[in-house]
């Protein structure tokens, strides 16, 4: 049988180390890090996952701040709001909520944000940082999938990992942070050729397509590690809602450990978050 990687306890490891850190910084005399979060409309999904990251900072001693904006505020007043967030030295990290509703530039919005802030890793300096190798904050959930693969994996030189999905979030950021543990990495996407094929070759498979049990058993050689960034959300026959992850677990008892959805990748992106805050709040204090 495959190991579960249970993402659930890691992420409450992640996130007491993180409430120390406050409680160390506020016990010297600091300020608590500050988080401020910028939702704009009302998408479903993104209600939900802003509420977890506020209710989370909370848990961990971080002050977040909301704004949330209508779903028709002009972009001149969301560039407004983030120029004031960058200028309060009491905000120490700046989410927005993405999607953002059409008539709002996303890559302007994100470039607008102080990269010192850039809690999700998203601006152009720190994506640069990140494929140079020199530091800066490295988006959420590649953090998150690294601390789950460096559970289960102790040296990645020479494994052929294969990161299915090439999108700025996730598949290009966790392409960069293998390729510094000098794993040889293929990124694969929806036009490679016999991907099956690909992946029966990999020692470790990210999977990160957003397609539902797009990984199958077949695709999997046995002893690899499979982490499952997957979030779907599909309506079964009885109308109830629940998320699928991008991997047929089930079919995978032949790997040597696999992340499971829910449970896996998600509590580690938000624990990863707060992290980032203290990180950003800890590197302002002595800027
Ligand atoms: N929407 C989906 N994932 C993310 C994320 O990691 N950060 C932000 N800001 N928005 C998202």
């Amino acid at each position: 049988m495959a190991q579960i990687i249970d993402g659930k306890a890691l992420a409450a490891q992640v996130l007491a180390r993180t409430a120390a850190d406050v409680a160390e910084i506020v016990a010297a005399g600091g300020d608590a890090p500050g988080l401020a979060v910028i939702l704009v409309g009302n998408d479903p999904a993104s209600e939900v996952y802003v509420g977890r990251k506020i209710a989370q900072c909370r848990k961990a001693g971080i002050r977040s701040i909301e704004h949330r904006l209508a779903a028709d505020t002009p972009q001149e007043v969301v560039l407004g709001l983030i120029d004031k967030l960058n200028a309060d030295p009491k905000i120490h990290g700046i989410l927005v909520q993405l999607p953002l509703p059409r008539h709002i530039d996303a890559a302007l919005v994100l470039d607008r944000i102080d990269p010192g802030k850039d809690v999700d890793g998203f601006h152009p300096v720190n994506v640069g940082r990140l494929s140079t190798g020199t530091g800066g904050l490295v988006p959420c959930t590649p953090l998150g999938v690294m601390m789950l693969l460096d559970s289960v994996i102790e040296d990645y030189r020479g494994l052929n990992v294969v990161v299915i999905g090439k999108s700025n979030i996730v598949g290009k950021p966790v392409s960069m942070l293998l390729l510094e543990r000098e794993a040889t990495v293929t990124v694969t996407h929806i036009e490679t050729k016999d991907l099956p094929d690909v992946a029966r070759k990999a020692d470790v498979i990210v999977a990160a397509a957003g397609a539902p049990h797009l990984v199958r058993g077949y695709w999997v050689k046995p002893g690899a590690v499979v982490i499952d960034v997957g979030i779907t959300r599909v309506v079964d026959h009885d109308g109830n809602t629940k998320i699928v992850g991008d991997c047929a677990t089930h079919e995978l008892e032949h790997a040597k450990a696999v992340t499971p959805v829910p449970g896996g990748v998600g509590p580690m992106t938000i624990a990863c978050l707060l992290s980032n805050t203290v990180t950003a709040a800890k590197r302002a204090a002595v800027a």
